[in-house]
């Protein structure tokens, strides 16, 4: 395992749409471990693959909940709610800003194996799914902040 550059914003491998996974190779199997090894390092909740230069549909979260979660070709198939908090992301270091997001979650995905399953989420999970997910069409969270971004020293990002 390996822990891996993260990308941050300006770069332009953030705002590409990433491909979909056909089949876990050992290359994706190396860089699944690698994400999460480098969302430990860097105190991250969740780490998409362009955070780290490679453009596949790939998702690690871990939000304390017990679980860590791999997505592999998230597809959002259900939302309701909604919270408005603070966000963070790794690609956008030392920054928070208020977002607006679902409240409850319900997501379509495969996990390392390539079985396909289904994880419903509430609160940060729900977030986390919402932000994570959207990193791999080339969306950060900057572009929907209310307000302004707010400089943070040692806040959990995401
Ligand atoms: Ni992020």
């Amino acid at each position: 395992m390996a822990i891996r550059q993260v990308r941050t914003i300006g770069d332009d491998i953030l705002t590409k749409e990433c491909k979909r996974v056909k089949e876990i190779t050992p290359r994706v199997q190396e860089l699944i471990e690698d994400m999460f090894e480098t969302m430990y390092e860097t105190n991250g909740v969740g780490l998409a693959a362009p955070q780290v230069g490679v453009l596949k549909q790939i998702v690690v979260m871990d939000v304390d909940d017990g679980n860590q979660y791999v997505l592999i070709n998230p597809e959002i198939i259900e939302t309701s709610g909604s919270q408005t908090g603070p966000e963070g992301c790794l690609s956008v270091p030392g920054k928070s800003g208020t977002v607006t997001r679902p409240n409850h979650v319900k997501v379509r995905a495969f996990d390392e194996n390539m079985e396909e399953y289904e994880l419903e989420g509430e609160e940060l999970l729900a977030r986390c799914i919402c932000h994570e997910c959207a990193h791999l069409h080339g969306q950060l969270f900057v572009d929907l902040v209310e307000g302004d971004l707010m400089d943070v020293n040692a806040e959990e990002e995401e």
